[in-house]
């Protein structure tokens, strides 16, 4: 099994293009592998617990569940209208995640790895945080930013995670596809070898937060958010469960293969690539149990960093609204390398729907099945008359067809994209050449004309299914005009020449793409 999951997103705000990019990201990456005959798990979810999400609820004046339940309709809302197809769906303050926490609690604490400790320190509290010497100005004092600070001793509960600092530093040395891609997993590297070894404060005193998940030994504290938030992971495959079934199968030996958790670049250091490594460690999974770290980066709006107070944040649901969830989808995942920022930017996005989708993908379907109904009557014809441009078609098929795997299976969508584009341009300028509607002219010319327009059709089922994973329900749209009904449920070993039988009837086009049109006012 394929077992691959995304960071949960936190409630205390909405979904952004951020949020949007890293869903359909796993979605096509999910997509993809059952395109391989692999059995998937995809899990996702909110993090609904801690600090942010209740001094915006209070803010609001409710309660943090009533406030944590209406954020979550928005990412609800939003997977949905964006076509995600996941299995799992994590929501922290789910009975079965709980459980999962305290039970780990009580066994780390069983093991030994915990330790409560009383720490005295400056805390603002304005800002609800311990402050440290970096939080000091230039004069050496806390700056009006901190509100009113003061001294306070306050005890919590720590873990060990200094007593799992040479193992980690050792498991990623020999384990170099523990973070993909390699220059982010070079982050953790050198995270790793100036790290100062310090254990991990996982409690928070009830009287400063309520919102969390309560240790089970020590009802005053409440549960630090990152440490029950990483449990999700595995809380949602059924680790500890007394009920697993349905979930991806995980008590601590992975029957499932190495699940991927796909986060983004702000979260590797220290959360994903530091804690939660030693928390798996310290609860008793192997070196191979533990996952592998897919990490993506940003989407930036003119080169900044997109935040509520640059007033920059970009809505994914009015934009699926505006340009149409296809174009969406299409563009999260072609204007970006995996791992690496990139702009957004809606000219391109309207760009390279037109050029690559509406004119490009949308003109080879409408032609191929036009021309077919109007000079063959609707009839595939696979035995006309081949010659050499024929052979170069089907050559550059095969060339696309593994480059598109190579890149899909290193995580590289736009580049599985733009090998698509290469085959249905190769198409086009096929047709230019063989000119079928010259052809036509001349009835002598029709097994030509056959075989011309066989190669197009066929063409088209192979790179419709190619595209699913990026696109499902346009895929499906143009395998229903092919009249090829099974063709979605092929797999990519499937995919030989011969898809469309001799004979074979295709149906009428209708515009897969529509173009868009922006107003000029706008
Ligand atoms: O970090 N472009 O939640 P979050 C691309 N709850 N990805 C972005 C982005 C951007 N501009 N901004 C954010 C959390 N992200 C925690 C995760 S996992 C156990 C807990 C990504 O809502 C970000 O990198 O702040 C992260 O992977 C995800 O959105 C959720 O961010
Ligand atoms: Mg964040």
């Amino acid at each position: 099994m394929f077992f691959i999951t995304t960071a949960i997103d936190y409630t205390n705000g909405a979904p952004h293009i951020g949020h949007a990019y890293e869903k359909v990201l796993t979605d096509v990456i999910a997509r993809y592998r059952r395109l391989c005959g692999d059995e998937v798990f995809y899990l996702t979810g909110v993090d609904q617990h801690g600090q942010k999400v209740q001094q915006t609820a209070e803010k609001e004046g409710v309660h943090p569940a009533t406030f944590a339940k209406k954020k979550t309709k928005l990412f609800l809302n939003l997977w949905k209208k964006l076509g995600l197809r996941y299995d799992g769906w994590a929501e922290t303050t789910d009975d079965r995640h709980k459980a999962c926490v305290q039970a780990i609690l009580t066994d780390l604490q069983e093991r030994g790895e915990l330790y409560k400790k009383a720490y005295k320190g400056f805390y603002s509290v304005r800002q609800e945080q311990f402050l440290t010497d970096r939080d000091r100005n230039e004069s050496g004092e806390f700056g009006p930013e901190w509100g009113e600070v003061v001294e306070i001793e306050e005890e919590n509960w720590y873990f060990k995670l200094s007593a799992h600092a040479a193992w980690l530093k050792d498991y990623v040395a020999s384990n170099p596809d523990f973070v993909i891609p390699g220059f982010r997993r070079n982050e953790l590297v050198g995270a790793l070898a100036n790290s100062a070894e310090l254990d991990l404060c996982i409690s928070r005193p009830k009287e400063r937060l309520r919102w969390g998940i309560e240790f089970p030994f020590d009802p005053d504290f409440v549960t630090y958010v990152w440490f029950d938030a990483l449990i999700n992971y595995i809380s949602f495959a059924g680790y500890l469960a007394k009920d697993d079934a349905g979930l991806p199968d995980f008590d601590g030996t992975w029957k499932t293969g190495r699940p991927v958790h796909v986060i983004g670049k702000d979260i590797l250091v220290p959360a994903h690539g530091i804690y939660w490594p030693s928390m798996l460690h310290a609860i008793g999974f192997t070196d191979e149990q533990l996952p592998q770290i897919l990490v993506h980066g940003w989407w930036n709006i003119k080169g900044e960093k997109m935040s509520k107070s640059l007033g920059n944040v970009v809505d994914p649901d009015e934009l699926a609204d505006k340009f149409g969830v296809d174009a969406l989808r299409y563009y999260l995942v072609r204007d970006i390398t995996t791992g690496k920022d990139a702009d957004f930017d809606l000219d391109r996005l309207v760009m390279l729907y037109n050029q690559e989708l509406a004119n490009e993908l949308g003109n080879l379907c409408n032609r191929a099945l036009n021309m077919n109904a109007r000079y063959c009557g609707g009839a595939v014809k696979t035995g006309g008359e081949t010659n050499a441009d024929d052979i170069e078609l089907r050559k550059s098929l095969t060339t696309v067809t593994a480059d598109y795997r190579a890149a899909m299976d290193s995580y590289d969508i736009a580049e599985g994209l733009k090998a698509i584009n290469r085959h249905v341009t190769a198409c086009n300028a096929y047709a230019e050449r063989n000119k079928p509607w010259e052809l036509a002219k001349d009835p002598a010319n029709q097994p030509r004309l056959e075989s011309v327009l066989a190669h197009l059709v066929e063409s088209l089922a192979h790179c419709a299914l190619l595209l699913s994973p990026v696109l499902p329900e346009p895929a499906e749209r143009i395998a229903a005009q092919l009249r090829v009904d099974n063709l979605m449920d092929l797999q990519l070993d499937d995919l030989k020449w011969g898809i469309i039988p001799d004979g074979h009837q295709t149906g009428k086009p209708k515009p897969v793409f529509p173009k868009i049109v922006i107003e000029e006012s706008e």
